[in-house]
Protein backbone atom coordinates (compact mmCIF):
# COMPACT_ATOMS: atom_id res chain seq x y z
CA UNK A 1 0.00 0.00 0.00
CA UNK A 2 1.26 3.36 -0.62
CA UNK A 3 2.07 5.45 2.24
CA UNK A 4 -0.57 8.00 2.54
CA UNK A 5 -3.03 5.34 1.65
CA UNK A 6 -2.14 3.01 4.64
CA UNK A 7 -2.20 6.48 6.94
CA UNK A 8 -5.14 7.88 5.88
CA UNK A 9 -7.37 4.40 5.70
CA UNK A 10 -5.86 3.32 8.91
CA UNK A 11 -8.67 2.48 11.67
CA UNK A 12 -8.74 0.92 14.92
CA UNK A 13 -9.88 -2.59 15.10
CA UNK A 14 -12.13 -4.09 17.28
CA UNK A 15 -13.75 -6.94 16.15
CA UNK A 16 -11.17 -10.27 14.73
CA UNK A 17 -11.12 -12.85 12.93
CA UNK A 18 -10.07 -15.95 14.66
CA UNK A 19 -7.76 -17.26 12.66
CA UNK A 20 -4.29 -17.21 13.83
CA UNK A 21 -1.27 -14.37 12.71
CA UNK A 22 2.00 -16.26 10.98
CA UNK A 23 5.35 -15.41 13.01
CA UNK A 24 7.13 -14.65 10.32
CA UNK A 25 4.51 -11.52 9.19
CA UNK A 26 4.67 -10.38 13.21
CA UNK A 27 8.09 -10.30 12.57
CA UNK A 28 8.14 -8.35 9.59
CA UNK A 29 6.19 -5.77 11.70
CA UNK A 30 7.94 -5.60 14.36
CA UNK A 31 10.97 -4.70 11.67
CA UNK A 32 9.53 -2.23 10.33
CA UNK A 33 8.48 -0.56 13.18
CA UNK A 34 11.70 -0.63 14.77
CA UNK A 35 13.14 1.52 12.04
CA UNK A 36 11.37 4.14 13.79
CA UNK A 37 13.39 7.13 15.57
CA UNK A 38 14.02 7.56 19.53
CA UNK A 39 15.52 9.51 21.67
CA UNK A 40 19.39 9.40 21.23
CA UNK A 41 18.62 6.12 19.62
CA UNK A 42 17.96 4.79 23.00
CA UNK A 43 15.00 2.22 21.54
CA UNK A 44 14.06 1.77 25.30
CA UNK A 45 11.20 -0.35 24.25
CA UNK A 46 10.34 -4.36 24.39
CA UNK A 47 7.38 -6.43 22.71
CA UNK A 48 5.72 -9.20 24.16
CA UNK A 49 4.02 -10.76 21.81
CA UNK A 50 1.35 -13.07 23.16
CA UNK A 51 -1.42 -15.77 21.61
CA UNK A 52 -3.02 -19.16 22.91
CA UNK A 53 -3.70 -20.37 26.25
CA UNK A 54 -1.88 -17.56 27.53
CA UNK A 55 -3.19 -14.79 26.16
CA UNK A 56 -7.05 -16.34 26.65
CA UNK A 57 -5.69 -17.17 30.61
CA UNK A 58 -4.65 -13.43 30.86
CA UNK A 59 -8.07 -12.31 29.53
CA UNK A 60 -10.49 -14.44 31.61
CA UNK A 61 -8.02 -13.68 34.77
CA UNK A 62 -8.11 -9.85 34.38
CA UNK A 63 -11.85 -9.88 33.47
CA UNK A 64 -12.46 -11.95 36.71
CA UNK A 65 -10.58 -9.28 38.62
CA UNK A 66 -11.81 -6.08 37.13
CA UNK A 67 -15.42 -7.45 37.98
CA UNK A 68 -15.05 -8.58 41.52
CA UNK A 69 -14.16 -5.11 41.77
CA UNK A 70 -10.32 -4.72 41.70
CA UNK A 71 -9.40 -1.04 41.11
CA UNK A 72 -6.97 0.29 37.76
CA UNK A 73 -3.74 -1.47 38.21
CA UNK A 74 -1.79 -0.14 35.11
CA UNK A 75 1.96 0.86 35.82
CA UNK A 76 2.22 4.06 33.33
CA UNK A 77 1.06 7.62 35.24
CA UNK A 78 -2.82 8.09 34.00
CA UNK A 79 -3.53 11.87 35.34
CA UNK A 80 -6.78 12.65 36.15
CA UNK A 81 -9.66 11.58 33.98
CA UNK A 82 -10.39 13.49 30.98
CA UNK A 83 -12.40 17.02 31.11
CA UNK A 84 -13.14 19.70 28.73
CA UNK A 85 -12.45 19.38 24.54
CA UNK A 86 -10.63 15.79 25.87
CA UNK A 87 -13.60 14.42 27.59
CA UNK A 88 -15.84 16.00 24.50
CA UNK A 89 -13.60 14.15 21.82
CA UNK A 90 -13.49 10.87 24.29
CA UNK A 91 -17.19 10.96 24.23
CA UNK A 92 -17.73 11.81 20.36
CA UNK A 93 -15.54 8.76 19.15
CA UNK A 94 -17.45 6.62 21.75
CA UNK A 95 -21.30 7.89 20.37
CA UNK A 96 -19.89 6.94 16.83
CA UNK A 97 -18.69 3.32 18.35
CA UNK A 98 -21.98 3.00 20.06
CA UNK A 99 -23.83 4.06 16.92
CA UNK A 100 -22.50 1.85 14.78
CA UNK A 101 -23.15 -1.35 17.00
CA UNK A 102 -26.40 -0.36 17.32
CA UNK A 103 -26.01 0.08 21.02
CA UNK A 104 -28.80 2.86 22.59
CA UNK A 105 -27.99 4.96 25.61
CA UNK A 106 -29.93 3.43 27.73
CA UNK A 107 -28.69 0.01 27.36
CA UNK A 108 -26.46 -0.77 30.12
CA UNK A 109 -25.81 -4.96 29.12
CA UNK A 110 -24.77 -4.29 25.80
CA UNK A 111 -22.33 -1.14 27.03
CA UNK A 112 -20.64 -2.93 30.18
CA UNK A 113 -20.60 -6.16 27.37
CA UNK A 114 -18.23 -3.60 25.24
CA UNK A 115 -16.09 -2.36 27.98
CA UNK A 116 -15.43 -6.40 29.05
CA UNK A 117 -14.44 -6.72 25.29
CA UNK A 118 -11.69 -4.05 25.48
CA UNK A 119 -10.53 -5.93 29.17
CA UNK A 120 -10.53 -9.33 26.88
CA UNK A 121 -8.28 -7.55 24.31
CA UNK A 122 -11.42 -7.59 21.73
CA UNK A 123 -10.77 -11.31 21.49
CA UNK A 124 -7.72 -10.72 19.24
CA UNK A 125 -5.73 -13.27 18.68
CA UNK A 126 -2.46 -11.84 19.19
CA UNK A 127 -1.30 -9.19 21.80
CA UNK A 128 1.73 -7.14 22.17
CA UNK A 129 2.29 -5.84 25.44
CA UNK A 130 4.72 -2.56 25.07
CA UNK A 131 7.21 -2.63 27.75
CA UNK A 132 10.04 0.13 28.41
CA UNK A 133 13.06 -0.52 30.42
CA UNK A 134 12.34 0.63 34.46
CA UNK A 135 16.05 2.29 34.72
CA UNK A 136 14.07 5.33 32.27
CA UNK A 137 10.85 5.24 34.82
CA UNK A 138 11.22 8.88 35.38
CA UNK A 139 12.33 9.75 31.76
CA UNK A 140 9.38 10.86 29.48
CA UNK A 141 11.52 10.55 26.77
CA UNK A 142 10.64 6.79 27.47
CA UNK A 143 7.24 7.39 27.20
CA UNK A 144 7.64 8.94 23.79
CA UNK A 145 9.45 6.48 22.36
CA UNK A 146 6.82 3.98 22.85
CA UNK A 147 4.42 5.96 21.38
CA UNK A 148 6.07 6.36 18.03
CA UNK A 149 6.97 2.75 18.37
CA UNK A 150 3.11 1.55 18.90
CA UNK A 151 2.33 4.34 15.78
CA UNK A 152 4.44 3.36 13.65
CA UNK A 153 3.68 -0.56 14.57
CA UNK A 154 -0.04 -0.23 13.57
CA UNK A 155 0.41 1.14 10.46
CA UNK A 156 2.99 -1.53 9.32
CA UNK A 157 0.11 -4.06 10.47
CA UNK A 158 -2.33 -2.04 8.35
CA UNK A 159 -0.23 -1.90 5.18
CA UNK A 160 -0.28 -5.84 6.10
CA UNK A 161 -3.99 -6.09 6.03
CA UNK A 162 -3.84 -6.60 9.65
CA UNK A 163 -6.24 -4.35 12.30
CA UNK A 164 -5.24 -3.23 15.69
CA UNK A 165 -5.91 -1.08 18.39
CA UNK A 166 -3.59 0.51 20.97
CA UNK A 167 -5.44 0.25 23.88
CA UNK A 168 -4.97 0.84 27.90
CA UNK A 169 -7.85 -1.55 29.03
CA UNK A 170 -6.10 -4.69 28.02
CA UNK A 171 -3.05 -4.08 30.71
CA UNK A 172 -5.80 -2.14 33.46
CA UNK A 173 -4.80 -5.48 35.40
CA UNK A 174 -0.73 -5.22 34.48
CA UNK A 175 -0.04 -7.64 37.46
CA UNK A 176 -1.96 -10.36 36.00
CA UNK A 177 -0.77 -9.46 32.44
CA UNK A 178 2.69 -9.73 34.26
CA UNK A 179 2.75 -12.96 35.79
CA UNK A 180 1.40 -15.01 33.39
CA UNK A 181 3.56 -13.49 30.20
CA UNK A 182 6.52 -13.70 32.59
CA UNK A 183 7.75 -10.15 32.26
CA UNK A 184 10.96 -9.42 34.26
CA UNK A 185 10.76 -6.72 36.84
CA UNK A 186 12.86 -4.56 34.69
CA UNK A 187 10.13 -3.66 32.89
CA UNK A 188 7.03 -1.08 33.20
CA UNK A 189 4.29 -1.74 31.19
CA UNK A 190 3.19 0.92 29.09
CA UNK A 191 0.80 -0.32 27.10
CA UNK A 192 -1.00 -3.17 24.74
CA UNK A 193 -1.70 -3.39 21.29
CA UNK A 194 -4.52 -6.19 20.07
CA UNK A 195 -3.78 -7.28 16.45
CA UNK A 196 -5.27 -9.85 14.32
CA UNK A 197 -7.18 -10.56 11.13
CA UNK A 198 -10.50 -7.62 10.59
CA UNK A 199 -13.88 -9.26 11.01
CA UNK A 200 -15.37 -7.14 8.11
CA UNK A 201 -18.62 -8.18 9.38
CA UNK A 202 -17.71 -6.32 12.78
CA UNK A 203 -19.66 -2.66 12.70
CA UNK A 204 -17.11 -0.76 14.78
CA UNK A 205 -14.61 -1.23 12.30
CA UNK A 206 -15.61 0.67 9.87
CA UNK A 207 -15.48 4.04 12.24
CA UNK A 208 -13.62 6.82 10.96
CA UNK A 209 -13.23 8.98 14.25
CA UNK A 210 -12.90 12.81 13.73
CA UNK A 211 -9.80 14.67 13.77
CA UNK A 212 -9.34 18.64 14.16
CA UNK A 213 -8.82 20.49 11.31
CA UNK A 214 -4.87 21.43 10.93
CA UNK A 215 -5.50 25.10 11.49
CA UNK A 216 -6.89 24.20 14.90
CA UNK A 217 -4.47 22.22 15.49
CA UNK A 218 -1.37 23.70 14.22
CA UNK A 219 -0.11 27.79 14.74
CA UNK A 220 2.41 28.57 12.01
CA UNK A 221 5.33 31.29 12.60
CA UNK A 222 7.05 33.13 10.70
CA UNK A 223 6.02 32.17 7.69
CA UNK A 224 5.18 34.90 4.83
CA UNK A 225 1.88 33.67 3.26
C1 LIG B 1 -2.65 5.53 24.14
C2 LIG B 1 -3.91 4.95 23.57
C3 LIG B 1 -4.77 4.26 24.39
C4 LIG B 1 -5.96 3.72 23.87
N1 LIG B 1 -6.76 2.97 24.67
C5 LIG B 1 -7.89 2.42 24.15
C6 LIG B 1 -8.69 1.56 24.93
O1 LIG B 1 -8.37 1.26 26.09
N2 LIG B 1 -9.82 1.07 24.37
C7 LIG B 1 -10.19 1.35 23.09
O2 LIG B 1 -11.23 0.87 22.64
N3 LIG B 1 -9.42 2.14 22.30
C8 LIG B 1 -8.29 2.67 22.80
N4 LIG B 1 -7.49 3.46 22.01
C9 LIG B 1 -7.86 3.73 20.60
C10 LIG B 1 -8.40 5.14 20.44
O3 LIG B 1 -9.70 5.21 20.96
C11 LIG B 1 -8.37 5.50 18.94
O4 LIG B 1 -7.05 5.47 18.47
C12 LIG B 1 -8.96 6.89 18.70
O5 LIG B 1 -10.32 6.94 19.06
C13 LIG B 1 -8.82 7.29 17.22
O6 LIG B 1 -9.46 6.33 16.40
P1 LIG B 1 -8.69 5.53 15.27
O7 LIG B 1 -7.54 4.79 15.88
O8 LIG B 1 -9.71 4.61 14.67
O9 LIG B 1 -8.18 6.55 14.27
C14 LIG B 1 -6.30 3.95 22.50
C15 LIG B 1 -5.40 4.65 21.68
C16 LIG B 1 -4.22 5.13 22.20
C17 LIG B 1 -3.24 5.84 21.27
Amino acid sequence: MLFDSVISTRRSIRGYRPDPVPLTVIREILTLAMRVPSSYNSQPYHFHVLTGDMLDRIRSESVASIVAGSPDAREFRAGQPYAGVHRERQIGVAKQLFAAMGIARDDTARRDDWVLRGFRQFDAPVCIIITYDRQLHDNDDAAFDCGAVATMLVHAAWSRGLGSVINSQGIMQSPVVRRHAAIPDDQVIMKSIALGWPDEAFAANAVVSERRTVDEAASFIGFDD
